[in-house]
């Protein structure tokens, strides 16, 4: 029997058009962005994480020479934020921004490896943690969970 997924998410036409916590998240993003060290790619990616009391923790890609040993902005800042704040692993939002090589804003949709982290912090609060793209031209995607970026997740 063929069977049939669906995502719902929301596409908003700037930041602007978002609450003020999350325009607050996604400018501490793009903040985040001239944290990142990206010598190989030259691709820079911020996150920024707000957690359950409002409080926000940012992080950027960490490259290395050796390829792999780098980390992207999302997994640095969950784990920053996981690692600073035990006391406090309730996440409400992730807010993510790419910017490229000219300089430019552009989207940056988390990795396979990224997402599997993510759920994780996700599945262990039992409620959704939203996940802000800024997409081309400043707009920007909302998918109400990360469950909603990975289906069929492997999980212990
Ligand atoms: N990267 C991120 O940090 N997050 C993403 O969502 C996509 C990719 C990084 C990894 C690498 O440092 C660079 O972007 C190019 O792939």
């Amino acid at each position: 029997m063929e069977k049939t997924l669906n995502i719902r998410y929301r596409e908003y036409a700037s930041a602007a058009a978002l609450g003020a916590a999350d325009g607050e998240l996604m400018r501490r993003a793009v903040a985040a962005t001239e944290g990142a060290y990206a010598p190989y790619s030259g691709f820079r990616v911020g996150a920024a994480v707000r957690l359950a009391d409002g409080s926000v923790v940012t992080g950027s890609n960490q490259e290395n020479a050796a390829y792999p040993s780098g980390l992207c902005a999302e997994r640095t800042a969950i784990f920053a934020a996981s690692a600073q704040r035990p006391d406090m692993r309730d996440y409400e939002a992730i807010a993510i921004v790419g910017r490229n090589a000219g300089g430019e804003l552009c989207e940056a949709s988390p990795c396979g490896a990224c997402r599997q982290v993510l759920l994780e912090y996700e599945q262990r609060q039992g409620h959704p943690l939203r996940v802000l793209c800024m997409l081309e031209g400043g707009a920007v995607r909302e998918v109400g969970s990360v469950a909603d970026l990975m289906p069929f997740s492997f999980a212990l």
